[in-house]
């Protein structure tokens, strides 16, 4: 299968992209947090293939993409209040909500059995235009191969999928870089089945306490199957190091006797760190989280064999690129 680029600011790639996902096949697109990988979320076919295209496995659920929060009541059994005002707060946003479904609306492979199913309204132009299109709910993972980082380019996007799938729109780099808040709001408190984009302090502004993604041992929820899998990783194995330029400089050094090539993600601070290949994570949590994607695909670029991530300070979305970072990591942290 051939892969076809389409470009966002062109108006006739939503007719191509909404026929396409019509005729139950699958289209790749932007989002403002990072790229989805996009079926009708009604055609149990068409769904199939999303799982086939990214090696998913079959009992991690998808989230569900839709236009409009006066859709939701359709999808689902009961809106809870805190729901309702978490969705009017942060709607079009990266706000994962998961509410019980109502039974046959989409198709079974998209909630992957589960009594509930998650929705969101992505906020961004090329997602909302895709939608308002095929006026239909379009499930959509992350569109990478399962296990590899998230893409936040189209051409990240090319990299995993190119011959699989038959469209991608390019709508440049996506603002968040990192994926959605899973908010389950069933249960009472809300829970934070895994951090993103909205935070836990904006959560709390709007539906007061949440259970925090943040005071779990581990952020793996049972109830949001996706955090069980190994996650974002690039291919050399990923060591976290605290914000220390001294410790980082002697972690790389060791590293580097036991015969490694190093590639480093720090904030400009560690520029003179002698590493083989030193990546500018920026200096805010915002700058990083839109980066640490690209970074990672870029280590897989080269031909090191051991990254060190220096962590970020867990505030706002820094808990989210701190979950990602971990990870990544597979919770390693380099010991001198
Ligand atoms: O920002 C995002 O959320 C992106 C864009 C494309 O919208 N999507 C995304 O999808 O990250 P994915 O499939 O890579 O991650 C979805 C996560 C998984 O951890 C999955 O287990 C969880 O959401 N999830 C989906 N439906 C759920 C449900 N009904 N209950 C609990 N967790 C659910
Ligand atoms: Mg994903």
């Amino acid at each position: 299968m051939e892969t076809t680029i389409l470009q966002a600011i062109d108006e006739n790639a939503y007719v191509v992209a909404s026929n396409a996902l019509l005729n139950g096949n699958l289209v790749a697109f932007p989002t403002e947090t990072v790229y989805g990988l996009g079926a009708v979320a009604t055609n149990e076919q068409a769904v199939e293939k999303i799982f086939q295209a990214k090696g998913r496995p079959s009992d991690n659920p998808l989230i569900v993409h839709i236009a409009s929060i006066e859709q939701v009541s359709e999808y689902v059994t009961h809106i809870p209040e805190l729901a309702k005002l978490a969705m009017e707060a942060f709607w079009p946003g990266a706000l994962t909500v998961v509410l019980n479904a109502k039974p046959n609306v989409f198709a079974s492979n998209v909630t992957a059995g589960l009594p509930t199913v998650g929705l969101r309204i992505p906020n961004h132009q090329a997602a909302l235009r895709l939608l308002q299109q095929v006026n239909a709910p379009i499930a959509a993972p992350s569109s990478n191969v399962s296990g590899k980082p998230s893409p936040t380019t189209a051409n990240h996007v090319l990299q995993d999928l190119d011959g699989k799938i038959p469209y991608i729109i390019n709508g440049g780099e996506t603002g968040i870089g990192v994926e959605s808040t899973v908010v389950d709001f069933t249960v009472s408190p809300p829970a934070i089945l895994r951090p993103g984009g909205i935070t836990e302090e904006m959560l709390q502004n709007v539906v007061g306490t949440v259970v925090s993604a943040k005071l779990k041992s581990d952020s793996d929820a049972p109830k949001s199957p996706g955090m069980k899998y190994a996650h974002y990783a690039p291919n050399a194995p990923v060591y976290m190091v605290d914000e220390n330029v001294e410790n980082v400089t002697k972690a790389v050094l060791q590293a580097k006797q036991n015969g490694n090539a190093v590639a480093l993600i720090a904030p400009p601070t560690f520029s003179k760190v002698p590493v083989e290949y030193y990546f500018d994570s920026g200096i805010t949590n915002e700058e990083k989280a839109q980066k640490l994607y690209a970074h990672f695909r870029s280590c897989n670029d080269t031909n090191a064999t051991i990254i060190f991530v220096v962590v970020p300070a867990r505030q706002g979305v820094g808990e989210a690129l701190f979950n990602r970072i971990e990870k990544a990591a597979a919770n390693k942290w380099w010991q001198s």
